[in-house]
């Protein structure tokens, strides 16, 4: 089947944007940056031995309610073309393919766009997908959809017909804000029209001792992924950060019910980053935030989403409730 792949970001792109987000996050009071740079190759191996431990529930609950699912959720989606945000390998949106494979009407093309940022999770993936899914048509678009979702959704698709499926996995809109995440939901609506769905995995409230311990494991290994940040930037822009000088810490807020992964400095510390002509100076005990994951309520997601003017169309859960898969459509503008 055919594949195509659009690149929608500029050569130095995440060189550019990692420079402002640095220069940004560090002269800011308090510090922060922002969670996408946790993730080159090393970060990205941590993550997924993250998603392994014992621990850290909501990978394994997610791929539990779509591997159970997947048939009921596509079914009410009445869709055969999946666009997935934030791709990354893909290997948990095999259960929906498979359920849109064996849905679609013969006469018809099943399809599958993946969108990330990384050059090289979307090759392996779409490598990965054209010798297992030969029937399914594949487009990888590299996009930052911070930046770019309604240039990354809206291309054109040929023959297409039928609705389209956007799905966002692994609870990653808990990393945006609630003024993010209400920009997101706007842009998202403006690009999707009447008959288009949305699917969403999102993580949700429960006791602290269930949430913290998710991003404080006995390994250490969260608390490695953390640290990491430093690397990533002393690797690309010529900082000289010494991981020994900051701490993990993972605290619940529970006012706006999101886990706050923050890097504490265990004494002064003075750093120079190079590349950016910048010195920055860390007073003892004081914390750089590098991360919010938010956990939500099926109110909360659903007053949000009515407020940016979708319908809610399906709540699949665990059964001890711990993490979301919902579904929202586009509400099909009034007849007169
Ligand atoms: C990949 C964004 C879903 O927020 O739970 C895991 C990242 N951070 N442990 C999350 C993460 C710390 C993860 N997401």
């Amino acid at each position: 089947m055919a594949q195509r792949h659009r690149d929608h970001l500029p050569e130095d792109f995440s060189e550019r944007s990692l420079s402002e987000d640095v220069r940004s996050g560090l002269t800011s009071s308090p510090k922060t940056l922002p969670p996408k740079w946790f993730y080159d190759k090393v970060g990205s191996e941590l993550y997924e031995e993250i998603t392994r431990l014992p621990e850290y529930y909501p990978f394994a609950v997610e791929r539990e309610i779509l591997m159970a699912r997947a048939p009921e959720i596509v079914s009410a989606a009445g869709s055969h073309h999946l666009i997935e945000l934030g791709s990354g390998s893909s290997e948990k949106t095999r259960a929906l393919i498979e359920a849109v494979l064996a849905s679609t009407p013969d006469g018809e093309q099943a399809a599958y766009r993946a969108i990330d940022v990384s050059e090289s999770a979307l090759r392996a993936a779409a490598e990965d997908l054209a010798l297992r899914y030969p029937a399914l048509e594949l487009e990888s678009v590299r996009a930052d959809f911070e930046h770019g979702l309604a240039e990354a959704l809206a291309v054109d698709e040929g023959d297409r017909t039928g609705g389209r499926l956007v799905i966002f996995l692994g609870g990653t809109i808990g990393n945006q804000n609630p003024q993010q995440r209400q920009r997101f939901l706007a842009t998202l609506h403006g690009a999707l029209e009447p008959g288009d769905a949305f699917l969403l995995g999102a993580d949700l409230v429960k006791s602290p001792d269930v949430l913290v311990p998710a991003y404080d494991d006995a390994a250490g290994v969260t608390a490695a992924f953390n640290l990491n940040v430093l690397e990533v930037v002393n690797g690309r822009l010529g900082a000289d950060f010494d991981p020994r000088d900051f701490r993990h810490v993972a605290v619940w807020d529970a006012e706006n019910a999101w886990i706050e992964m923050r890097l504490e400095a265990v004494r002064d510390v003075h750093v120079r980053i190079a590349d950016l002509d910048l010195e920055v100076d860390f007073a003892a005990g004081e914390q750089l935030r590098t991360e919010i994951s938010a956990k939500f309520t099926r109110e909360r997601l659903a007053a949000e989403f009515e407020a940016a003017g979708f319908d809610a169309a399906g709540w699949w859960t665990d059964d001890a409730g711990r993490f979301s898969v919902s579904l929202w459509t586009v509400a099909a503008r009034a007849l007169t």
